[in-house]
């Protein structure tokens, strides 16, 4: 049997992918690591979305928040405007949380192994080993599912995930080696993102192609096989864009607790089966003959728009009317911004 770690950090050492928060194979062989607080940035913001979309995301807070300490120190509003666009807001919620309690307990510094970042909030077993092997070279194995793809294809497993996970866990820690472990992590990610695709893998010109059972028994655009999900239930609400005479909005921000917590949002109803309504003030309120659609993890929602213009001594029930100069669309979540773009689309074509 080859040595699948030694061929994989050899294309590594050729195809590693360009990320700026990311130290290449010769920087580290030259004995360099990347900033942790950054590593650990990019591992949070990278289980939201892609690496394409993740990079300017990064930047961003980096460019506001440079260090762990710094972001301790930001505004909670700030973070989660910054986030907003990037979904599941518990994470940001959390990337603040983690970045307090490294200040407060750790004197600013992030812990090197993977049993102590596991104490931080929102750090799970992915985080964990990610941050312990790519920032600080621990021989921790990373299984996210990338990884879950090429093991399932290498051994050739067809046992169905997520049942199958502890297996798969089992085996990419069989290959995880005692040397070059961060770079090995990000080459297993790699690979999988590039030529281990879902769709279409490249398998001829993957460097493990000789030794990949799947390959070999042609069976790896089959796998991994997936036990079918119950059907994505549709919540239906109903969202209320009042906008007053001198142009400003009313928004308001969401409980802590919930979906989009301490974001950002308009007024609604709840989002149910049967959603009540729930008008933020008296108006004559008037339905959009648009729908804003938008897909949670555990369901699709439809979401109604009222609009309404209302006049200077408008007193709503809740929310706060926030000037026209002072409202970024931007710092909304992305259900929010499709209400907004909605509601303000058609006001500009009355
Ligand atoms: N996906 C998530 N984290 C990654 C990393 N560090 N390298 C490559 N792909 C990734």
């Amino acid at each position: 049997m080859r040595d699948r770690a030694k061929e994989l950090l050899a294309w590594y050492d050729v195809h590693a992918r360009v990320m700026p928060w990311r130290v290449g194979p010769a920087e580290r062989a030259a004995g360099a690591l990347p900033d942790p607080y950054g590593v650990w940035l990019s591992e949070v913001m990278l289980q939201q979305t892609t690496v394409a979309a993740v990079r300017d995301y990064w930047r961003k807070f980096m460019a506001l928040w440079p260090t762990v300490a710094d972001l301790a120190a930001a505004e909670d509003a700030d973070v989660m405007a910054a986030w907003a666009g990037l979904g599941y807001y518990a994470r940001a919620r959390n990337l603040l949380k983690c970045a307090r309690t490294v200040v407060a307990d750790h004197g600013g510094v992030f812990p090197t192994d993977r049993a102590t970042l596991l104490t931080l909030p929102g750090i799970g077993p992915y985080t964990a080993s990610a941050v312990a092997a790519i920032a600080f070279d621990a021989p921790e194995t990373v299984l996210d599912g990338n990884v879950e793809r090429v093991m399932s294809r290498l051994y050739d497993l067809h046992d169905p995930l997520p049942g199958s996970k502890p297996q798969l866990m089992t085996l990419a820690e069989g290959l995880t080696p005692k040397t070059r472990p961060g770079d090995y992590a990000q080459a297993v990610m790699d690979l999988g993102a590039t030529i281990c695709t879902p769709n279409n893998p490249a398998c001829g010109i993957c460097p493990l192609r000789d030794d990949c059972a799947a390959r070999i028994a042609g069976t790896a655009a089959e796998i991994p096989k997936k036990t079918p999900k119950k059907k994505t239930p549709t919540r239906t609400g109903i969202a209320y864009v009042a906008r007053r005479a001198d142009g400003a909005w009313l928004l308001e921000t969401r409980p802590e607790r919930g979906l989009l917590g301490g974001m950002l949002g308009w007024p609604g109803s709840d989002w149910s089966d049967a959603p009540v309504e729930a008008p933020p003030l008296n108006a004559d309120w008037v339905e959009l003959d648009a729908t804003a659609r938008h897909t949670f993890t555990h369901f699709h929602l439809e979401l109604t728009i009222m609009t309404a213009t209302v006049g200077s001594d408008a007193a709503p029930n809740r929310g706060t009317f926030i000037d026209n100069q002072q409202f970024s669309p931007s710092s909304l979540p992305t259900v929010m911004r499709k209400v907004f773009d909605l509601a303000a689309s058609v006001q500009r074509n009355d």
